[in-house]
């Protein structure tokens, strides 16, 4: 896909990887709509950048995303639903409504952006793409929930590409622990190991955007570990297994 001159939308993209995201595309010559919630600091000013203030967990919030798209730029090319928060926890008391907040911004809506993507443009070509995790393949102790979250998108949009048109583009990026603001948000108390920059996971996802990937792994030490000894994971997990367990004593 071609960068310049296209309008893209991005979900999150008041802080790390969206945000990060959002410059890179400015710089490369497209024409951007971010969003977040309300009332936060905006470090983005561009002629070519827009920004919403929204909460894209409800319908009514990702309605008024695609509206706001649609009058700024009279066409969506490209769709990345990025934004999504996490609790570390571990899972020991069933509340329903817990339940609510994380399944409505990291599936329900990402699951809703692409079908009205769709919608907008039956046959026409477009790009959709979701920051999904490494955690939707491997979990790790305090995710349970935030990595079924992860994983669910990922199969809904190896599903999508099963009945979508060809040129109607799916793509899916499984960051490894990147520093933003996230692991502060979810409530992890310590800091995780290998962690990447937001910088460097916005270039992977910009470069697998224009080389029409349909799996981006920001981290070669991930994708070299999954393919040839997905056995070396289980070092790491032993560890966050046991800082879990500490925590909870
Ligand atoms: N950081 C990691 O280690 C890591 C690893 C793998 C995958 N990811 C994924 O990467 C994506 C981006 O996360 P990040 O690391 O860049 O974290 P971040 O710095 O916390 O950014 C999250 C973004 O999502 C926005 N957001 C959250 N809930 C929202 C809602 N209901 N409505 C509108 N905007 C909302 C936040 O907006 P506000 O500023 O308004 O809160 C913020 O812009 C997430 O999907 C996350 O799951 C992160």
């Amino acid at each position: 896909m071609k960068i310049k001159g296209i309008r893209v939308v991005i979900t999150g993209a008041s802080s790390g990887i969206g945000l990060e995201l959002a410059r890179l595309f400015l710089d490369r010559g497209a024409r951007v709509l971010g969003a977040s919630l309300p009332d936060r600091q905006i470090a983005i000013e561009d002629n070519n950048y827009h920004h919403v203030e929204l909460d894209i967990s409800t319908r009514e919030g990702v309605d008024r995303l695609f509206e706001e798209a649609l009058n700024q730029f009279g066409k969506i090319d490209c769709f990345v639903a990025n934004a999504g928060m996490a609790h570390y926890e571990k899972l020991i008391r069933a509340d329903w409504d817990h339940l609510n907040p994380i399944i409505d911004t990291n599936i329900k809506s990402v699951m809703y952006s692409a079908i009205k993507m769709k919608e907008l443009y039956p046959t026409e070509p477009f790009h959709f793409m979701v920051t999904s995790s490494v955690m939707g393949y491997w979990p790790l102790p305090g995710y349970a929930i935030y990595s079924a979250t992860k994983a669910a998108t990922s199969t809904f949009l190896d599903g999508l590409r099963l009945e979508w048109e060809r040129d109607q583009r799916l793509h899916v990026v499984y960051p490894v622990a990147t520093k933003t603001r996230f692991f502060d948000v979810a409530g992890q108390p310590h800091d995780s190991w290998m962690m990447q920059t937001s910088k460097h996971v916005a270039k992977k996802m910009l470069k697998g955007l224009e080389k029409d990937k349909k799996k981006i792994y920001p981290s070669p030490i991930f994708e070299m570990c999954y393919r040839v000894a997905p056995w070396a994971i289980s070092f790491y997990r032993k560890r966050e297994a046991n800082l879990l367990k500490r925590y909870y004593s």
